[in-house]
């Protein structure tokens, strides 16, 4: 069957360009229901597993999984119990066990139907699975969306932390249809907002400048403001990805805040008390105040990215997260797990500037230190 690589009626087009492993990210409202024939326009009549979360399910399974059933390509659905404690090995290897028993072969797609949770999961079980098949991301949340459907970065969690263990692993299409989002719960969507906010604070100040004044149409999800801002979102990472595909060097901007965030993360356990987009809301504003104390931003610009934050109702300091706080020593431990140490220094993702942010391991484990422990005594 011949290939279509064209626009799609109704659709943004994204072409992440990676030369045997580029694809298209298609952005949407109202694409869900015809995913089996935009993925049989560009991948061929595949047979296809589906891997989703009960939540998920409920709202969207039937939609996409229906005519894939009429016409005898539906290999399986697999449900997993919604939630970061997912993303693990057992249920890495039920993924793959229920696949293989399914029948999936090399010439099938996986289609991951869900959050960042199953598009990680899934896509490790694909690029495990005989060596690696196809895989397809139809990402329901806005974090999934603007982030981790994106750019080929699949894993599971372990006991020392978040996503140590997995596989660069690019899907062969991605379907974005902004439509699912209306069925977000409202927490969930303001997390997902932190990732599109990140994408104007570490590289385009003009797009940060944009969704100061058109945030509020985005959380109440008129089409043409989640349009831009989902589209101007995969279109900066997909040039980011292009570039460094393998996270050696422009790459790491993307987790600004994340190093701050994932100890976060980490010290509330993944549990609901603290989502992973409200770890990086807390992590940008704290990497923009560090910033402002190293004398590298002008004064004035962590406090205009913790009001723009704060009033989408993001967190933005470590004290709002509910419970006891951490302390300073604790939360530079934590840190020490993360990906990002290299020769035991940490990684951060500092900023000149809203829009102009860098990569830097010259930051000292004692100021880190120092710095997070007078942020938390002020708080
Ligand atoms: N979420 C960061 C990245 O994909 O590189």
């Amino acid at each position: 069957m011949t290939s279509i690589t064209g626009p799609v009626t109704g659709a943004t087009t994204v072409h992440v360009a990676l030369a045997a492993r580029a694809y298209d990210v298609l952005i949407g409202h109202g694409l869900l229901p015809r995913a089996a024939e935009l993925l049989g326009e560009r991948l061929g009549l595949r047979r296809v597993a589906i891997v989703t979360d009960g939540n998920v399910a409920a709202h969207h399974l039937s939609t996409l999984a229906q005519p894939f059933e009429a016409d005898g390509r539906l290999r399986d659905t697999i449900i997993l119990e919604p939630g970061e404690a997912t993303k693990n090995f057992s249920q890495l290897a039920h993924v793959c066990e229920r696949l293989l028993a399914a029948g999936v072969e090399r010439g099938d797609v996986v289609v991951a139907l869900g959050g960042g949770v199953i598009g990680d999961l899934t896509g490790f079980a694909a690029a495990i699975l005989r060596r690696g098949v196809r895989f397809v991301q139809i990402p329901t949340s806005l974090l999934a969306q603007v982030d981790s459907s994106v750019g080929g970065k699949t894993g599971i969690n372990s006991p020392q932390g978040k996503n140590l263990i997995g596989a660069f692993h690019q899907a062969s299409l991605v379907i974005a249809d902004t439509g699912v989002l209306t069925t977000l719960p409202a927490r969930e969507l303001r997390a997902g907002y932190a990732e599109v906010a990140k994408y104007g604070l570490l590289g385009d100040a003009a797009f940060f400048a944009w969704l100061e004044v058109h945030a509020g149409e985005m959380m109440a999800l008129q089409p043409a403001a989640i349009a831009k801002a989902v589209s101007r979102s995969i279109e900066m990472k997909a040039r980011i990805v292009e570039r460094d595909e393998t996270e050696i060097g422009e790459r790491m901007l993307l987790n600004l805040g994340h190093t701050f965030g994932h100890a976060l993360e980490a010290f509330t356990g993944y549990s609901s008390r603290l989502l992973h987009g409200e770890g990086v809301a807390i992590g940008m504003c704290l990497a923009f105040r560090l910033s402002e104390e190293l004398g590298l931003c002008v004064p004035q610009t962590a406090a205009r990215v913790a009001a723009h934050l704060k009033a989408v109702g993001l967190p933005t300091r470590i004290a709002d997260i509910a419970g006891a706080p951490p302390d300073s020593a604790t939360l530079l431990r934590l840190m020490g797990q993360d990906k990002k140490v290299a020769d035991g220094r940490l990684t951060f993702i500092l900023a000149r500037a809203i829009g102009d942010t860098f990569v830097t391991r010259d930051v000292t484990a004692a100021r880190v230190q120092a710095f997070l422990a007078s942020d938390l005594a002020q708080s």
